[in-house]
This record gives structure tokens, sequence and C-alpha cells, in this order.
């Protein structure tokens, strides 16, 4: 048997995410048309032998609620959230619940930080790590020397994949390989966790004093657990030749939600709609997901890189590009949306334009509105970000709307 961990942080961990993650934790906020922490989960449901799958975070158990019950329903495993009373760090919350995680003996355990996009390929880390033994096995990428500080930077075996040397967000260039955030362990993680916090507890050793410059019962699996156990024959590295993104801002959503809607071509097509503006259906050009409740008037063109999320209206005339349009929303005739995030129960009048120049990594490469925002008639809103319950009645661009 094998069990999965889903780390999802909490409230304090979401701030980037604004105005998006006002209302709504940011693992639950959509890409391609499912909540993010849907897509990982759904490749945990690949693996065989999976008893269960734990999502661990310090939000209000109530703000998981409902998706968790919805996706244990669905995917017939169980899925549970987990609340630690305050943050303990991604090693620290995982041997905060041990228990839990080992009450059905699982033999392995797969842990994933919930804000990375990738294609999970969990089965290959898995048979990967019974080949080389050892604690663990992490999955790893390599990207470009500028992209890498970034991220945790590796030294790797070319031949043996043992992990040789890890450094976490350094300042100066070790390697453009780097920690894709997704692992699979033996129960001997335990082991190693509860060792860091008998070396914090020696009070002799100056452990906590000389290394560390968070809270005594917070361990971080980077820099506490991978570091010092890096060169020691008991971590290997998988290596990702998939797509691979983290997922910290929304424009990074956007992106992201491309990423999966082209994964969906391979795993779900049913997933994607369809139509050549006959027959009383729109125009849907490249990858698109829209809703089942959506409706659509059949004289809108939508696509490529769209998702629509339920009860949304969208008028006659209306052109989508590159766009996640959340629930609720209604687009009135002949408005345009392009490179945009637009949050729920939003209003786009007739004649208006949302846009940005659609360069993920500007800080107004994305024009995000939050939810309940309206923007009248005829207005035209350009790289800007606009925060919940706002009315627009001039337009605005590379402007911040609070
Ligand atoms: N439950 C819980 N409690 N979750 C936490 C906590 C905590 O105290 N702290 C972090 N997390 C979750 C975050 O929500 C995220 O999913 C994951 O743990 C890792 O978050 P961070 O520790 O903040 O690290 P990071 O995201 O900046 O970088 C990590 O991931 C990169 C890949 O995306 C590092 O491991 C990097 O080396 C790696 O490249």
């Amino acid at each position: 048997k094998v069990v999965a961990v889903i780390m999802v942080g909490g409230p304090t961990k979401g701030t980037r995410f604004r105005p998006l993650s006002f209302n709504t934790p940011k693992p639950l906020i959509p890409l391609a048309g499912q909540p993010m922490i849907h897509h990982p989960i759904s490749a945990c449901k690949k693996i065989s032998n999976l008893a269960q799958i734990f999502l661990i975070g310090f939000y209000d158990e109530r703000e998981f609620a409902l998706y968790v019950s919805s996706i244990s329903n669905e995917l017939k495993i169980p899925v549970r959230y987990l609340k630690e009373d305050r943050p303990h760090g991604s090693a620290g919350a995982l041997y905060y619940f041990r228990d839990r995680i080992m009450e059905e003996k699982p033999s392995h355990v797969f842990l994933l930080n919930c804000d990375v996009c990738c294609s999970f390929p969990l089965q290959g880390i898995l048979d990967a790590h019974r080949r080389y033994g050892g604690i663990g096995t992490m999955l790893v990428i390599k990207v470009s020397a500028e992209a890498a500080s970034q991220f945790g930077e590796l030294i790797a075996d070319p031949d043996t994949k043992e992990l040789l040397h890890y450094t976490e967000k350094p300042e100066t260039f070790v390697s453009d390989l780097i920690n894709c955030g997704v692992y699979v362990f033996t129960s001997d993680i335990f082991k190693a966790i509860e060792e860091v916090y008998s070396q914090i507890r020696d009070t002799s050793s100056n452990y906590q004093s000389a290394t560390r410059s968070v809270p005594a019962d917070f361990v971080r699996l980077d820099q506490d657990i991978l570091s010092p156990l890096a060169g020691k024959k008991q971590l290997y590295t998988y290596e990702n030749k998939d797509f691979w993104e983290q997922i910290k801002t929304p424009g990074k959503s956007l992106k992201c939600s491309s990423l999966y809607l082209s994964q969906f071509r391979q795993t779900s097509p049913h997933l994607l709609a369809s139509g050549d503006g006959t027959n009383r259906k729109p125009m849907i050009i490249g990858d698109v997901y829209i809703h089942p409740s959506v409706k659509l008037h059949p004289t809108a063109k939508i696509g490529p890189n769209v998702s629509i999320s339920a009860n949304v209206r969208v008028g006659p005339g209306v052109r989508l590009i590159n766009c996640i349009i959340l629930d609720d929303v209604e687009i009135k005739d002949n408005a345009v949306v392009i490179n945009s995030i637009i949050g729920w129960k939003s209003s786009i009048g007739r004649w208006s334009r949302v846009q940005a120049s659609g360069d993920y990594s500007e800080r107004l490469g994305i024009t995000i509105l939050g939810e309940a925002v309206t923007v009248e008639d005829e207005v035209a809103v350009i790289g800007s970000i606009v925060l919940q319950n706002k009315t627009l009645n001039v337009s605005v661009q590379e402007d911040i709307i609070l």
C-alpha cells in the first residue's frame, strides 16, 4: 500500500496570489477548469495500491470540506484534510501527522507541493525509487541558469542518480538542475525528521542558533532534511522530461492552465470543447475548457487557452483569448477579454476590453479582476489588477485599483 500527502500551506502563504486568494484558498483556484490540487490528486489516483490522500495545511477545515467530500466520492479514494494548528514547515507538517499517515502501514509515502504544475510521473518515481533504495527519491528538472536560483539547486550523480549536493535558493549558482517539489519516501523519512528535532532539543549542540532562522518546532524539508542527507546514499533523483512550472502568481496560473489544457488533449480529450461557428455552436480555437452549465452565444469566438467555469454567461460577438473566467461571471455583447483572469461574479460591459501584454514574468503582464468587479460598458482595463467589489466606469492602464 502507498499513501500520498499534498502540502497545501495556509492563508499567510498565498499572499502573492491576491486578489484571487482573498476568498478562495490558493490550492482551490481553478486551472483548466479544475481546482489547482485536482491535477496532482488525479495523478495520485493512477498509482497502483493507493490507499489514501491527505491534504495538510493550516487553512480552516471548512474551506476544504466541500472539495474533499466531492473528490473522495468521485475518485472512490478517501481524501482527508488534516489541519495544523499553525505552520510547522514542510517536513514538520508531515511529522506532525505521522500517526495518521502511517495508520495503514503504507510501504511508501508520496509528498507533493500543491503549487507545482506538471504531469506528476508518480509511478515512474516509485519504480525508480524501488531500484535505487534509500529513504527517498525526488523529481528534478533542468531549467535555465537564470531561473534556477528561485528553487532548490542540486547536483546528482549522472550514473547512480544519487543526490550528491543540495542548496535551497542559493545566492550563487550551483546547478541548473532543480527540485520539482514532488517526492516519494519510505517511513524512514520520519526517523530523519525526528533526528532534526532531537538535534534542535539538544541545547549543547548549538544547532538551532547556528544554522536556523526559524522557530524551534519548524522543520523545512529542503534546508533541514535534503541538504544534510545529500551524498549519504539516502536520497536519489528522477529527472522530469515533461512540462513543469511553479505556481506562485496568478499570471503563472494562466500559463499552467494552458499546460493542463494541452495535457487534456492526450489524457481527457472529452473535457475540451469543439465547434466551428456553425450549428448554433460558437467557434472554438485551440484548447478550450467550458463547464457544461455555461451559456454561450453562438456568435462568440473562443480560444486558444480559455477555461470557463460554472454558470458563466457569454453574450453575442464576445471574443475570449488566453484567459480564465471564474464562476458566475457575465460577459456582455461584443466585449473582448485577452491575457486576463476574471474573478467570480464579475461583470464585463458591452464593447468593453479587458486585456494585457500576456508576459507572465511581468507584474502587470496579466490583467486580473478580483471577485465581483463590474466593468461598465465601453471601458478598457489594460495591464491592471482590480481588487474585489470595484466598479470601473472609466478606462485604466497599468494600474492597481485598490
Ligand atoms: N501544511 C503546511 N505547513 N504546508 C506548508 C508549510 C507548512 O508549515 N510550509 C510550506 N508548505 C507548503 C507550501 O504550500 C508548498 O506547497 C510547499 O509546502 C513548499 O513550500 P515552501 O516550503 O514555501 O517552499 P517553496 O515553494 O518556496 O519551494 C519549494 O518547492 C520548489 C518547487 O516548487 C522548495 O522545495 C524548492 O526547492 C523547490 O524547487
